[in-house]
């Protein structure tokens, strides 16, 4: 698929990107992770700039952290940050594409996708959870990050605003409904396990792959 650039606030001379709002939400996403991860391997889908890579990597040592991204010029920031960060557990970045299927050697406890799926088409969300689940053994996990909808309503002006200006930029693009996003993760074997309420109206959600077909 093509790709959609993403403008950092800022680049460091080694090639590192900044996003602040990455900055801003690593923390409370990282107390969800500590609660929910398993040890393993974690495949962290479209990681940009690599911020959270680095920043889950060093707080959760038992996780091997496995960043990934679309987009060349996120991988070399990516990279920069890993190199910058001399983390064991935090591996070289792979070019993944959400929306295709791909292979892994080794089976992950979880796949984490932070700020994805509403900057991308729908497809891009459908194509996660069947790669979820193909690839993830019962009791694995998908971890999700962002604004939802609920109950066919946006749970803040805000989100509804931001919603209007991803649909601006992209008409494909928009802040999904919690429970398509339900179904579709039901559709391959993932069970709802958490919905954790984060900071800025955002959301983090939690599916399951099941034992038996849920
Ligand atoms: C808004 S940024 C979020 C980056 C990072 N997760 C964060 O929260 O800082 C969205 C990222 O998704 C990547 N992306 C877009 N479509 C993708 C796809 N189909 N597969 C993998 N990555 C994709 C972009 O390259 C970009 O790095």
């Amino acid at each position: 698929m093509s790709i959609e650039k993403f403008e950092p606030e800022s680049c460091a001379a080694d090639g590192r990107l900044h996003f602040a709002v990455t900055e801003r939400n690593r923390g409370p996403i990282l107390e969800v992770l500590k609660k929910v991860l398993a040890p393993g391997l974690v495949v962290e889908v479209a990681s940009g700039t690599g911020q959270h890579a680095v920043h889950f990597a060093s707080a959760l040592p038992e996780q091997i952290w496995q960043p990934s991204d679309l987009d060349p010029a996120m991988r070399s920031s990516i990279a920069a940050w890993r190199k910058h960060a001399g983390l064991g557990n935090l591996l070289e970045p792979l070019t993944l594409d959400a929306e295709t299927t791909w292979q892994l050697d080794t089976a992950p406890v979880a796949l984490v996708a932070i700020n994805l799926i509403h900057i991308a088409p729908w497809s891009v969300c459908c194509g996660l959870m069947q790669n979820a689940g193909r690839l993830l053994a019962a009791g694995s996990q998908v971890v999700l990050y962002g604004p939802y909808r609920r109950d066919g309503q946006h749970t803040a002006p805000s989100n509804s605003e931001f919603d209007a200006m991803l649909k601006a930029k992209n008409p494909a693009w928009g802040v999904r409904d919690l429970e398509a996003v339900t179904a579709e993760a039901a559709g391959q074997g993932l069970a709802p396990k958490e919905v954790v309420e984060m900071p800025a109206n955002n959301l983090t959600l939690v599916f399951q792959k099941a034992s038996i077909p849920c």
